[in-house]
């Protein structure tokens, strides 16, 4: 007996699907996962990268660590444990994202090789997208833009990332995005582009900048 069985639920298919969602949207449905240290600039990029996109005349929503955790994951804290279910919730909500049919940025600490790779694995290939924003620790450190680095340093912030808690960098992501020393410009120009190779973003752009998708080659 499987869990579903076991658990007496039975998965309702709707009359409207992930392919109708993105020919309205006009570009493939996909999740952008930015992993990285604290400070290494993930929420800056997924927010630059969401204006761009938005302008573009995409649909998209970012999903972002500390919004997140003021209400989704309030009673998770940052011992491995709590990490580990924090992402697997993320994942879960950015599934259902993705079947709304919309480009899913993901701007998590998301420590863990194995934790990122459980998502990962719950995806169809090409739909999920890991990017590493990477800068180092001395880069993230120097930053310090929430002060939590020197409150690390100072005892007052435990198991924080990179100081007294583990980061994994990622073996193989889909992108490296050089956050630490790249402009922002150049982090977004290099995802878009991303995104047009792999055939996320179809069609061409338009005078006026917006993107003219074509909806015969979605799906
Ligand atoms: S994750 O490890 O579970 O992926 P997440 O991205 O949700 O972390 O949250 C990270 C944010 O929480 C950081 O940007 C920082 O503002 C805040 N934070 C508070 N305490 C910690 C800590 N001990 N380690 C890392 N980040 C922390």
């Amino acid at each position: 007996m499987n869990d579903k069985t076991f658990r007496n639920l039975t998965p309702q298919k709707g009359l409207v699907h992930r392919q109708d969602r993105e020919l309205r949207h006009g570009h493939r449905a996909a999740v952008l996962w930015f992993t990285g240290l604290s400070g290494a600039g993930k929420s800056t990029l997924a927010h630059a990268l969401e204006q761009r996109l938005h302008h573009f005349g995409c649909s998209t929503y970012v999903l972002d660590g500390d919004n997140v955790r003021d209400g989704l994951c309030s009673d998770l804290g940052f011992n491995l444990d709590d990490r580990t279910e924090n992402i697997r919730r993320v994942g879960e909500a950015a599934r259902l994202f993705m079947d709304a049919g919309i480009l899913v940025i993901t701007a998590f600490i998301s420590p863990l090789r194995k934790d990122r790779e459980a998502v990962r694995s719950k995806f169809e290939e090409g739909d999920f997208m890991e990017i590493h924003c990477s800068a180092t620790l001395s880069v993230c450190e120097g930053r310090d833009v929430k002060g939590l680095y020197r409150r690390a340093r100072e005892g007052k912030v435990s198991e924080f990332t990179g100081i007294s808690s583990p980061y994994e960098a990622p073996e193989a992501p889909e992108y490296v995005a050089d956050t630490g020393s790249l402009s922002l410009e150049a982090c977004v120009d290099g995802i878009v582009s991303m995104l047009w190779a792999r055939g996320i973003l179809k069609g061409r752009l338009a005078d006026d900048g917006l993107c003219k998708l074509d909806p015969d080659s979605i799906g």
